[in-house]
C-alpha cells in the first residue's frame, strides 16, 4: 500500500531523533489576484512525510521512551467549502488513509498543542520559518515554560531540514519510479515541441505545445517554469518571456519538465529551428555535447558535485579554445576562471521533489557529499555566447547552447534516466524532420 512508503519514512526519521516532537506544515494557497490563488503545489517535506496534497495541514511525530505517534492536523470535511473548491479528505478518514495515528482538525491545533508538546524538551522545526502553525507551537512552548507544574516543557529547538534533507539525498525505488514517469511525458514534449518549430511560430506556441502534453499525459504540472529560447535569448539563462518569434538558422533552446506525484524532470535539449544545425552551431553542439557524455561517464559512487563541476570547467575550457572563443593556454585559462563568462553556472543540481532538490552538497564537517547509490542529479553543461560580445568570433555571437540530463548514482555507475530523449545531432535533426502529432 502506498502509505507504508510515508510510513517508513515517518519510523526512520523517528529513528533518528531524542525524545521530543518534530513539526513539518504544509504549504499554504498563495493568492494571485483577488478571490483566485495560484494552483496548489505542496511543501516537498511534509508530502515525502505524509503523501498528502491538501493545504492547511500540520504533520506532528511524536517521540517519547516509551513509544512513538504520528498526529495530523487537517482541514474537517466543510460541505459548504467543498461545493465550491472540492473535496477534503477530512479528519475521519485521516487515519485509515494516511496511516497517521491520531487525527485533529487543524481549527483545534491551539487547544490541543499544549498536551501534545508537554514532557518533551526538543521541538525539531525549521527554526528560520515563520509558518503560522510553527509560530503557534513556540508560543505553546513559550506558555509551557511559564507554567510551574509540569515536569518537563519544549526548549531545545532543533533545525529540522538538515534531518530531512540528508534523508532526501538517497532515493528509493518508488521515487525513482516517479522521476521516470516524469521523464516519459517530458520525453514526448520535448520531441513534439523539436518537430512542430517552424521558422515564424512564436515561442510561447511551442511552451503552449509542451504544457499541453504534460496535462494531457495526466502530470498536473510542469516541474519549473519552460523556458523557450530562440537564438540569443537562450543566452538569458532563466528566460520565461517566451515571447519572440523563432528564426530559422537560429537554434532553440528549450528547458521544460513535468511533475508526476510531485517529482520533478529536468532536461535541456537545444535544436535548430528550422531543422538542420549549421556548420559552427554544430561545431559548439558536438563539443559540449561530448563534453556532457565524458561527464556522465566519469559518474559513480565515491566521486563528487565538486569533482564533475572541475571536469566540465576544464572540458568546456577546452571546447572554446579549439574554437577560438577563449584564447590562452589552458592552464592559465582554468586559473583565471575565464571560462565563467560564458560557463556561469554549476554543473548540476540534486533533483527529485524540488527540482533543486533541497539536499546538502557538503556533510555537517564542510566535506564534499561523496556520491552513493540512489542520489539523482542533473548534468547540465552549457555555453552562452551572446549577440553583443565583440571578443566571441562572429560566427557563434548569438548561440546558447546547454544540454541536460537526469541521472541516477547506481551500485556500480549511474544509469542516465533520459537516455531516451534525442540529444546526438543525427536523432535532433531526424526528430525535427517528423510530424509532431506522431508524438501527443
Ligand atoms: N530548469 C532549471 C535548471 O535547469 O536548473
Ligand atoms: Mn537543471
Ligand atoms: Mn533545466
Amino acid at each position: 500500500m502506498k502509505n507504508t512508503i510515508y510510513a517508513k519514512r515517518r519510523k526512520k526519521l523517528l529513528s533518528q531523533m531524542h525524545d521530543g516532537v518534530a513539526l513539518i506544515p504544509s504549504a499554504a494557497l498563495q493568492m494571485r489576484s483577488n478571490d483566485t490563488e495560484f494552483p496548489f503545489r505542496q511543501e516537498s517535506n511534509f508530502y515525502y512525510f505524509s503523501g498528502f496534497n491538501e493545504p492547511g495541514a500540520l504533520l506532528l511525530l511524536c517521540k517519547n521512551k516509551k513509544s512513538n505517534k504520528t498526529v495530523l492536523f487537517l482541514r474537517k470535511r466543510d460541505p459548504q467549502a467543498e461545493m465550491w473548491v472540492g473535496k477534503r479528505l477530512g479528519v475521519e478518514e485521516a487515519c485509515s488513509v494516511l496511516g497517521v495515528d491520531e487525527a485533529y482538525d487543524i481549527e483545534t491545533l491551539e487547544e490541543k498543542l499544549s498536551g501534545l508538546l508537554e514532557g518533551h524538551l526538543n521541538l525539531y522545526l525549521d527554526i528560520f520559518s515563520s509558518n503560522s502553525y510553527l509560530r503557534q507551537a513556540k508560543k505553546t512552548a513559550e506558555k509551557l515554560s511559564h507554567t510551574r507544574d509540569i515536569e518537563r516543557s519544549p526548549h531545545n529547538f532543533i533545525h529540522l531540514l538538515p534531518l530531512l534533507e540528508t534523508m532526501r539525498l538517497h532515493k528509493e525505488p518508488y521515487e525513482t519510479e516517479q522521476i521516470r514517469k516524469a521523464l516519459s511525458i517530458t520525453k514526448q514534449a520535448h520531441h513534439a515541441a523539436m518537430a512542430a518549430a517552424r521558422p515564424g511560430m512564436k515561442e510561447y506556441e511551442l511552451q503552449a505545445l509542451i504544457e499541453y502534453i504534460f496535462k494531457k499525459e495526466g502530470s498536473p504540472h510542469d516541474a519549473y517554469g519552460t523556458i523557450v529560447a530562440g537564438g540569443n535569448n537562450a543566452n538569458t539563462l532563466h528566460y520565461i518571456e517566451n515571447s519572440a518569434v523563432l528564426k530559422s538558422g537560429e537554434l532553440m533552446l528549450i528547458d521544460a519538465g513535468c511533475e508526476w506525484d510531485n517529482y520533478a524532470s529536468d532536461i535541456t535539449r537545444t535544436s535548430p529551428v528550422n531543422g538542420k544545425f549549421s556548420a559552427p552551431q554544430q561545431a559548439l553542439y558536438e563539443g559540449i555535447l561530448d563534453a556532457q557524455l565524458k561527464i556522465i561517464k566519469a559518474i559513480k559512487p565515491g566521486t563528487s558535485k565538486q569533482k564533475l563541476q572541475a571536469k566540465s570547467e576544464l572540458l568546456l575550457t577546452e571546447v572554446m579554445r579549439e574554437l577560438g572563443i577563449l584564447k590562452g593556454s589552458l592552464d592559465e585559462l582554468i586559473e583565471k576562471k575565464s571560462f565563467k563568462k560564458y560557463y556561469p553556472h554549476g554543473i548540476g543540481h540534486w533533483m527529485g521533489l524540488d527540482v533543486h532538490d533541497t539536499c546538502p552538497y557538503k556533510d555537517e564537517n564542510g566535506k564534499d557529499i561523496v556520491f552513493e547509490e540512489g542520489m539523482v542529479l542533473t548534468i547540465e553543461p552549457a555555453i552562452y555566447l551572446p549577440l553583443d560580445d565583440m571578443e566571441i568570433p562572429e560566427a557563434f555571437r548569438g548561440i546558447g547552447i546547454r544540454t541536460e540530463d537526469d541521472i541516477l548514482l547506481t551500485s556500480k555507475g549511474h544509469e542516465n534516466l533520459s537516455l531516451d530523449i534525442a540529444k546526438s545531432v543525427e536523432e535532433i535533426e531526424k526528430i525535427c524532420a517528423m510530424d509532431y502529432r506522431e508524438f501527443i
